[in-house]
């Protein structure tokens, strides 16, 4: 259902992308080709596509609103890669290591300050709030992750508090525009808001989860959490399976930065074995049951039917 619906939705949302990167300053669209280019999912332009159409808004110009969200979202992965550290993202080399790291920085940058004023060119405060808010919330959750860096003893709701800035409040937001832009009484607005956030505080954890899987399926390297410090749900859960001489190791060479490609590889492997990403995703599913209840608050009609798929889609993704 939701492929369907993609299949439909892709190319208007794409093509609204690829009008909004051109009045990106010219030095910037190479990186901004590197990133948008490299076969991005479009879930958060889709959810406020569906949002919108579920709230009665049918105007063609939702695409342009839906796109803003994608370049956020864009801009938040170029940042994330330098911060992380990372090496590939779908498949392919990170921007920083093609570019470099202050031209890749400052991309991200102009890609924020370009979807911002394309909201505000709606002429209506509310969505630029939105947008502003989901912008700081993000980067207020890299922030806190940074500061959790190589802490072994992170709690569940240090972590959920991570995990809710740096990757639901965005797709939160993405929700709530297009209900904001159908102009949507309150309570639907509300509504939105919730079912978005809750799963996107389920889309992180199950990709915390997916970090365990094969390079092969995900895109990125295995176990990139254990290696950049970061302690997951599925990672506390393995660590506290750990006899008390092993958590030790463990918590040194995680501490210390000095987990090797390796370490990682075996960890995913014994981290998979015992089951510890099944249950990253049944507690993502708790999320998405909240979401399903939110659900329940908007109208009934075909859009709620993908919005409910849309948390399945969540639960089962692969990548
Ligand atoms: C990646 O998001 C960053 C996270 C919040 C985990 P996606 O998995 O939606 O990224 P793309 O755009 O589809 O590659
Ligand atoms: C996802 O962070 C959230 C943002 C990109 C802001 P991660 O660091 O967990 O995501 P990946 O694994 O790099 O996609
Ligand atoms: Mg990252
Ligand atoms: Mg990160």
């Amino acid at each position: 259902m939701i492929k369907l619906c993609l299949a439909r939705e892709l190319p208007l949302i794409n093509g609204a992308l690829d009008e909004a990167a051109a009045s990106l300053p010219e030095p910037v669209r190479p990186v901004a080709r590197h990133i948008l280019n490299a076969g991005g999912k479009r879930l958060r332009p889709l959810l406020t596509v569906l949002t919108a159409r579920l709230c009665g808004y049918a105007a063609g110009d939702v695409y342009k609103l839906a796109v803003t969200m994608e370049m956020l979202h864009a801009a938040t992965l170029l940042h994330d890669d330098v911060l992380d550290n990372a090496s590939h993202r779908r498949g392919s080399p990170v921007a920083h290591t093609l570019f470099d790291v202050p031209t890749v920085i400052l991309a991200g940058d102009a890609l924020l300050a370009v979807a911002n004023a394309l909201v505000a060119a709606f002429g209506d405060a509310r969505l630029t709030l939105c947008f502003s808010e989901a912008t700081s919330r993000t980067a207020a959750g890299e922030i806190l992750e940074i500061a959790a860096k190589g802490k072994a003893e992170i709690s569940a709701a240090e972590y959920e508090d991570i995990v809710r800035g740096k990757t639901a409040w965005l797709i939160r937001a993405a929700c709530e525009l297009g209900a904001l832009r159908a102009d949507a009484p309150s309570p639907l607005v509300d509504a939105a808001a919730v079912y978005g956030e809750n799963l996107g505080m389920a889309f992180q954890f199950v990709d915390d989860a997916l970090d365990f899987a094969p390079r092969a399926v995900t895109g990125k390297p295995t176990g990139g959490d254990v290696r950049e410090g970061k302690m997951t749900f599925p990672l506390r859960l393995y660590r506290l399976s750990l006899e008390t001489a092993e958590r030790a190791a463990f918590d040194a060479a995680f501490s210390c930065g000095l987990m090797t490609d390796n370490d990682a590889c075996s960890i995913a492997d014994r981290l998979r074995e015992s089951g510890c990403d099944a249950r990253a995703r049944d507690e993502a599913n708790r999320y998405l049951e909240a979401a399903r209840a939110a659900l329940r608050l908007l109208p009934d009609k075909p859009e709620r039917e993908l919005l409910r798929a849309m948390c399945d889609y969540v639960r089962d993704r692969e990548k």
